[in-house]
């Protein structure tokens, strides 16, 4: 298999299940964040597997340090063929806690920490005319929920990105595409406390995921009942959309 897999967000919850399934599939993955201890397990579970993973520490809202990551990857391992930018976070916000700073520090995470990973690769797969890059945005993304404002419009945001990007890049030999879950039992979801329909484990999430990634469509969406709700009501006028909202949110905090 030529190409590395870089992941940022690795170690832990869908990033590191989707670390360990490219290994499984003889993929070569480089594997990033804070955490290194947590990246150095990965390392070893993934260990006997036809691929590998090597840890690559670094945080993605310090704009040089990712920069320093990507090059080290492309000087140790060879060059990344395939970005899966996943780090993330969600901190629940509603108009009590509500702040700037909190908006603010969820979009430095979410959009510009991912445009902090795209600076110093997007100038070396152009060069190269290939690539392939997918971030993880959410379903959330879609429509504005409550106590969603902040993570939401940092992933309507990042999904808005990936539409400009996906045409804007294909004449250059990259393909842009974008990852949107449902709920995915990780250790962020783990903390919410409220019900979650259609949870889904992460292994099968990662399966998706991966399948969806080598299959170069541009969304990959999971689970497929939730996801196809969620696009349906996507579609809906404003008229529909908030009584909807409305009667959800009621029956969920009855
Ligand atoms: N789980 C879901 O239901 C769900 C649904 C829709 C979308 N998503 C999205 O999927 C992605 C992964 O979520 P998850 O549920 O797997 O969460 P998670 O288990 O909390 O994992 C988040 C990952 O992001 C990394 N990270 C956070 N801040 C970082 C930073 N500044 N620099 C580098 N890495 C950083 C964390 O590693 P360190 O702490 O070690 O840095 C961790 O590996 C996120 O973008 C999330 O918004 C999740």
């Amino acid at each position: 298999m030529s190409g590395i897999v870089w992941i940022t967000g690795a170690s832990s919850g869908i990033g590191r299940a989707a670390a360990l399934e490219f290994a499984r599939r003889g993929y070569r993955v480089a594997a990033t964040a804070r955490r290194a201890d947590e990246l150095a397990t990965l390392v070893d579970e993934a260990s006997g597997q036809l691929g590998d993973v090597t840890a690559f520490p670094g945080d993605i809202t310090d704009a040089e340090g990712i920069a320093s990551v990507v090059a080290a990857i492309e000087e140790d391992l060879g060059t990344i063929d395939t970005a899966l930018l996943n780090a993330g976070g969600f901190q629940p916000m509603t108009v009590e806690t509500f702040s700037a700073e909190a908006i603010r520090a969820t979009m430095d995470l979410n959009v510009v920490g991912s445009a902090r990973c795209l600076e110093p690769l997007l100038p070396r797969m152009m060069a190269r005319k290939a690539g392939r890059i997918f971030m993880v945005a959410s379903v959330a993304g879609y429509r504005g929920l409550p106590r969603s404002a902040a993570y939401g419009a940092s992933k309507a945001a990042m999904i808005n990105m990936a539409e400009a990007f996906h045409t804007e890049l294909r004449p250059h030999g990259i393909h842009f595409g974008l990852v949107n879950p449902g709920f995915v039992k990780t250790p962020a979801t783990d903390r919410n406390d409220f019900p979650m329909p259609f949870l889904m484990p992460v292994d099968a999430a990662a399966k998706r995921l991966v399948d969806g990634v080598l299959g170069r469509s541009f969304e990959v969406s999971f689970p497929f009942v939730f996801t196809t709700i969620m696009k349906l009501v996507r579609c809906l006028p404003y008229g529909l959309y908030f009584p909807l909202v409305r009667r959800v949110t009621r029956s969920r905090s009855s």
